[in-house]
């Protein structure tokens, strides 16, 4: 993490960041690039920019329930509250209202990024991925892929309905030709999916190009059923790779049960992980240990994961991720703390990197596209307050901890500002 002060930050109409510079170099800047220097827009005392926050994994159909059903291991809530929630979005209506409140609400919290989960329903997907290109967010949008389910067995579609919807919910989503929403194929997770569901899908995101996300080694029961479901395979992880679920393009989301031989086989093949600690902590799942996720060059973002997490702003998954850090700590002195530099970094660059949206977001480097935040911590409704000794570090700081959607007073994807009063 990097603060420039007294620096001028030039964005062309077609959003992307043309300069960077010092503010005594504005003179020759506006020479060059062909504006008055009176134009600058000047920010006010204690405001400042960061770059727009990535989600890199929540589930949009989860929105409803979020901060109401925290109170069950994963296998139980799936059945309980997840599924019979998810069956809803089969009507267009239901499906709308909740979709534009999930894109509405993450946009207010600073989420310029938004890796969505939606339902097994091909249409209402793509209501979810229109809403969020009609509102200006940058998104992944993923039909859920199950033809397994032992659990809620209603709630699922026969292998070849999948493999087709799939197809056409993608096929669909790219004929929109939206510029900053985009399908990703999203096997749930290994126990709601045959190998022949997982293998095939693998073919169709290699056949477009395009990204995969799922859930791996979340909580203990899980992986145990993972093991009784696949003997033939080592781990949960050679599970995936076999059917060639981890690339590139892949992110998953958890692993907080993950070896590090499994790890390993994540960095092999640039597959990345979301690390969801509310979720993690709300159902009970465990903790992922994010400084050795680092030592071992996994690509790393993080996520709200609603509605396992119980809340929809990343501010919130910051915190999160530093209180994880911390009990890893407690229980272990030689685990390094992580500082909130890594975390904020995290938090934007690192996830552009889990996404593979690095070259285009994820912090102010000049040809990348502008999503940034304007934080204004002099609010009169701000929730916290700035002293004159406290240092520009001390004002981010308090603004990460304690900071919310009041000091987000304005949104931008790329060089677009998203109007908040028509968001409140
Ligand atoms: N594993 C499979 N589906 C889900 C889900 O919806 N939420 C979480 N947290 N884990 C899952
Ligand atoms: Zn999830």
């Amino acid at each position: 993490m990097e603060i420039l002060e007294n620096h001028i930050l030039g964005v062309s109409s077609t959003g992307k960041i043309e300069f960077l510079e010092e503010e005594k170099q504005q003179e020759k800047a506006a020479k060059e690039w062909g504006f008055n220097v009176l134009d600058i827009r000047q920010l006010k005392k204690d405001e400042f920019l960061i770059p727009g926050l990535v989600d890199t994994h929540i589930h949009a159909a989860q929105y409803s329930f979020t901060g109401s059903a925290v109170d069950k291991p994963l296998l139980s809530w799936l059945k309980d509250y997840t599924f019979p929630t998810e069956t809803k979005y089969k009507n267009e209506e239901f499906a709308r209202n909740i979709y534009t409140k999930v894109v509405r609400r993450t946009l207010k919290n600073g989420t310029t990024t938004a890796c969505y989960f939606a339902t097994i329903h091909t249409d209402t997907s793509l209501i979810l991925a229109d809403i969020a290109n009609h509102f200006g967010q940058r998104a992944f949008v993923g039909k859920v892929c199950m033809d397994k389910n032992e659990i809620y067995p209603e709630y699922k579609e026969d292998t070849r309905t999948c493999l087709s919807e799939t197809k056409r919910f993608v096929k669909k989503l790219l004929s929109r030709k939206y510029p900053r929403v985009k399908p990703i194929i999203t096997p749930r997770f290994a126990l709601s999916c045959t190998e022949e569901l997982m293998s095939e899908l693998s073919n169709i995101a290699a056949a477009w190009d395009v990204h995969i996300q799922s859930h791996i080694s979340e909580a203990k029961e899980e992986v145990l059923s993972v093991k009784a479901m696949y003997p033939h395979r080592e781990n949960y992880s050679k599970v995936y790779e076999s059917n060639k679920l981890l690339t590139r393009k892949t992110v998953m989301a958890h692993g907080c049960q993950l070896s590090n031989e499994e790890l390993d086989i994540f960095k092999e093949n640039g597959a990345a992980i979301s690390h969801c600690p509310n979720s993690n902590i709300s159902i009970c799942s465990g903790h992922l240990d994010v400084r050795n996720v680092l030592k071992r060059k996994v690509k790393l973002g993080l996520g709200t994961d609603v509605a396992g997490g119980y809340s929809a702003s990343m501010l919130d998954a910051i915190r999160r991720t530093m209180d994880t850090s911390k009990i890893l700590f407690i229980q272990d002195p030689t685990v390094e703390v992580l500082t909130f530099h890594e975390v904020f970094r995290l938090a934007t660059l690192g996830g552009s990197q889990a996404l593979g949206l690095d070259d285009i977001i994820g912090n102010f480097e000049v040809g990348k596209e502008f999503d940034a935040l304007l934080i204004s911590p002099g609010e009169s409704s701000s929730p916290f307050d700035v002293f004159e000794d406290d240092s520009k570090e001390d004002v981010i700081q308090k603004f990460l901890y304690l900071g919310d959607d009041r000091n987000i007073t304005e949104v931008y994807v790329a060089g677009n500002s998203i109007s908040l009063p028509d968001l409140s």
